[in-house]
């Protein structure tokens, strides 16, 4: 067991945890924050993709050791604070979640997009979003809900995707 200093959404947490153990479960049950999801545990579902310092990553297969305490890591719960964010709008807009299970990684992945690229073709978007897994198939509807937040960024002057 070492002591790991971590910022997770603007606020500072020391940990207690094994060098090795995952980012996903650190975040879960230290930190206490649920909403990112463990699917696979292999780096091929996109479940777990939280921001460490703006990229996405998959928290599942990143070890806590593996993380500065001058990172910055936002889970979905960072994003939630904000409720004029493009994408929560547009994701409720198009009604997309089905189950619901894999989706906090779907928006981690695609405010992530946003940020590089504020006017996604559908080939960008297949692309960026390629790595997050839906067993309920609602892709369609990310692909609408992704251009829908680009077309309210658009709008409001945010090119950010918050
Ligand atoms: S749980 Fe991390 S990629 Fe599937
Ligand atoms: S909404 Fe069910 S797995 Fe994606």
């Amino acid at each position: 067991m070492a002591k790991y200093n971590l910022s997770v959404n603007g606020k500072k947490y020391t940990v207690d945890a094994d060098p090795d153990t995952p980012l996903l479960w650190v975040i879960r049950d230290y930190v206490g924050l649920k909403g990112t999801k463990f699917g696979c545990g292999m780096a091929l579902c996109g479940a777990c993709t939280v921001h460490l310092d703006g990229q996405p990553i998959r928290s599942c297969s990143t070890p806590v050791s593996t993380v500065k305490a001058t990172n910055k890591i936002t889970t979905i719960e960072g994003i939630s604070n904000n409720t004029d964010h493009a994408v929560q709008k547009a994701w409720i807009e198009a009604q997309v979640p089905q189950c619901g299970y894999c989706q906090s990684g779907q928006i981690m992945s695609a405010v992530a997009l946003l940020k590089t690229n504020p006017n996604p073709s559908d080939s960008d978007i297949d692309e960026a979003m390629s790595g997050n897994i839906c067993r309920c198939g609602t892709y369609p509807r990310i692909r609408k809900a992704i251009h829908r937040a680009a077309e309210l960024m658009k709008d409001s002057g945010n090119t950010t995707g918050r």
